[in-house]
């Protein structure tokens, strides 16, 4: 699925710089959130669902997900993020890599043991 944004503020920001404080409260994007919620909540329903979120540079996609991420990470979602970039020379897999590597240094062996039981081939491809 494709959503394409608006900007609120007609804005566009320079590269991402850590704020220092928590980001002010999310302007808007009700449509959005209720859209993707809706399936987080069918995910959570055994459905595996995946999103594409595209807009142009600065337009709120990094702002919304992080908004995404807190909502379902109260509710008891474990959040992965990776990121890849145009550059060349990137390896394949990237994100799932960056996101299932992180992943794996804070688990304790034996969850990971038992999530790694639930699909061996597709990890061992990813993560050989
Ligand atoms: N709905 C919103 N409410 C409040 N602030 C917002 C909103 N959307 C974006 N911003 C702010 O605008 C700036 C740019 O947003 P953001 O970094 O999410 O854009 P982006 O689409 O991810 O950009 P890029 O394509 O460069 O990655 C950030 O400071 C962000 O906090
Ligand atoms: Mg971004």
């Amino acid at each position: 699925m494709t959503a394409k944004y608006e900007n609120p503020q007609r804005a566009r920001s320079g590269p991402s710089i850590a704020p220092l404080s928590p980001p002010a409260a999310i302007v808007g994007r009700q449509r959005e959130l209720i859209l993707v919620m809706s399936h987080y909540e069918a995910a959570k329903g055994g459905h595996a669902h995946a999103l594409l979120l595209a807009g142009e540079p600065g337009i709120g996609k990094t702002r919304l997900l992080d908004e995404i991420a807190r909502r379902t990470a109260q509710d008891g979602a474990i959040i992965l993020r990776g990121g890849a970039s145009q550059a060349e020379g990137m390896p394949p897999y990237l994100p799932f890599v960056e996101a299932l590597g992180r992943y794996i240094q804070v688990t304790p062996l034996d969850q990971l043991r038992t999530h790694v039981a639930a699909a061996p081939q597709v990890l061992a491809t990813l993560l050989p």
